[in-house]
């Protein structure tokens, strides 16, 4: 196991969101789990005028996101996570702003001994991403000759491609590329790593992993949630830059990408990289036409309960035509993939949350039982990232009696089966190795780059063109048409909210 040196975390945006609802919860499950290292301290800051105690009751004692974590601990544990947490009020003055971070960040390293290793956390607006950046550049918090210094950026990284690259230049000005950690939760999931592992540490399953044998992929990500209190962000970025664009590519990458040389973060990266660089650029306006589709959920009552339309969600648009729905049909163009179509689809408001890769396997080549149906009795792989995590293959057996009629079994793991201990949250697995120094589950900026280059001229396409929003009632899978996309098969497979549910669960009902 890696070693976690002594150091210091400095959260920009300590007083939003994030901080309370993820990162402190998952540094204080570190700190349970004896990952910390034995000097540590976590510095918060932002513009709000708290205290050190105040920061300490928003985010551990009063707050709603350790509730839970919280009963039953001991006051002293509680106690000594609460200590460790520091509050430094940002001072909007330009000059002497950072100055004064920096003589705190100082004055705590040499009491607390961190020596001199700091992990800069941008929980904040994307705009100031750079800014934030070139400051800490400004006060020497870039440089690495006592200490390592890195710096660890949320999502969304960019809204396009060029938006992307010019965030990336501006970052690499200030910091070193092995200093910059793009962080994607889903690659902190430990179902999202297991792909890497059910592909490339058994020997039944990579022999089949290709156009010989593989008739397509399915990849779906379904919320049950609308957009909540997001509208304001979410009306600007839509289901295609708000998931797909990293989360499901990344999936996408996992999937599609070679064996690496061996485990290492660069050779890991290196083949994600090239999978994203294999994914066909849809160009012209007949193949997004026909191969891309967006949607947006309309009022509806699930379970009795009345839901909004997107459109009447908080701060969206009433005309917005952004999409709570996208649905792409795509080909890899490489020598594993070609002429296998990849279906992704991501929504919001679907009868069920869950995320899962289905891969569908092609007929026998030889048909020797005529039973009525057989096409959907092929043999199929669901890989369920979330939640009832596990896998589940389907495969024919012989209905007992005369005669061969073939029915469809199951055969299960479940993760839940497993665990003995504690499965870290995907903020907690990513926190500590970025604590670590492990750049591995973390976007590379070239990464970045190339999930944009695919997703860009989607979302020109989509804004430029009359293409249509379909409408679907809130609680079901999206528009009927959807199913056209997939060619000749019997349209998505609509998962239940347990992993061996049979497809087609719909709450409106
Ligand atoms: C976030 C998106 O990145 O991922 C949200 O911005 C989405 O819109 C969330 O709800 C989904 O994450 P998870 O882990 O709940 O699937």
């Amino acid at each position: 196991m890696n070693r976690t040196e002594n150091q210091m975390l400095i959260i920009f945006g300590a007083s939003g969101d994030l901080t309370a609802r993820k990162l402190i919860p998952a540094i204080f499950n570190l700190a349970l789990g004896g990952h910390l290292p034995e000097n540590f301290v976590v510095l918060g800051t932002s513009r709000s005028d708290i205290s050190d105690e105040e920061f300490r009751r928003n985010v551990v004692s009063e707050s709603e996101h350790l509730e839970d974590d919280l009963n039953g601990k001991k006051k002293k544990v509680v106690e000594k996570f609460s200590g460790q947490l520091f509050y430094h009020k940002l001072n909007s003055d330009k000059d002497s702003g950072y100055a004064a971070l920096k003589d705190r960040i100082i004055s705590l390293n040499q009491e607390f001994h961190t020596d001199n290793n700091y992990i800069f956390y941008l929980s904040t607006p994307p705009s100031v991403y750079e800014p934030i950046a070139k400051e800490l550049y400004e006060q020497d918090l870039h440089k690495e000759d006592k200490g390592w210094k890195r710096l660890i950026v949320e999502k969304p990284f960019g809204y396009s491609l060029k938006t992307a690259k010019e965030l990336n230049r501006a970052l690499q000005r200030y910091f070193k590329e092995s200093q910059i950690y793009r962080i994607d939760h889903y690659l902190g999931k430990e179902t999202v790593q297991n792909l890497l592992v059910t592909r490339f540490s058994n020997s039944i399953f990579e022999p089949l992993w290709n156009r010989n044998y593989i008739h397509h992929v399915e990849i779906t990500n379904a919320e049950s949630v609308g957009v909540e209190k997001r509208g304001g962000y979410y009306d600007k970025s839509g289901a295609l830059r708000d998931m797909f664009q990293s989360h499901l590519l990344q999936i996408v990458a996992l999937v599609v990408m070679e064996p690496p040389l061996n485990a290492s973060p660069e050779e890991i990266r290196n083949e994600k990289l090239k999978a994203l660089k294999s994914l066909r650029v849809m160009e012209d306006e007949k193949t997004l036409h026909e191969n891309t589709m967006r949607a947006q959920y309309i009022a509806s009552t699930i379970e009795g309960k009345a839901v909004n339309g997107y459109r009447e969600e908080e701060n969206v648009d009433p005309n917005s035509k952004t999409e709570t729905f996208a649905a792409l049909k795509f080909f890899v163009d490489n020598w594993r993939w070609a002429d296998v179509p990849f279906y992704v689809r991501t929504a919001k408001r679907m009868p069920t949350k869950v995320t899962e890769v289905v891969i569908h396997f092609k007929s026998p080549h030889h048909q020797i039982f005529k039973d009525s149906g057989m096409n959907s009795k092929d043999n199929k792989l669901i890989i369920r990232i979330q939640p009832d995590e596990g896998i589940l293959i389907k495969f024919g057996v012989k209905v007992p009696g005369q005669g061969f009629k073939v029915e469809r079994a199951n055969l299960d793991f479940y993760y839940s089966s497993l665990v003995e201990n504690h499965i870290m949250e995907a903020y907690e697995r990513l926190l500590l190795d970025a604590m670590q120094g492990d750049p591995t589950l973390y976007a590379r900026a070239d990464e970045v780059e190339a999930a944009w280059t695919f997703v860009d001229p989607i979302l020109e396409y989509w804004k430029n063109s009359d293409e249509k929003v379909y409408g679907y009632s809130a609680g079901t899978w999206g528009p009927e048409t959807a199913d056209d996309l997939i060619e000749g098969s019997a349209g998505w497979r609509n998962p239940g909210a347990q992993l061996a549910d049979d497809p087609n669960y719909c709450v409106i009902c």
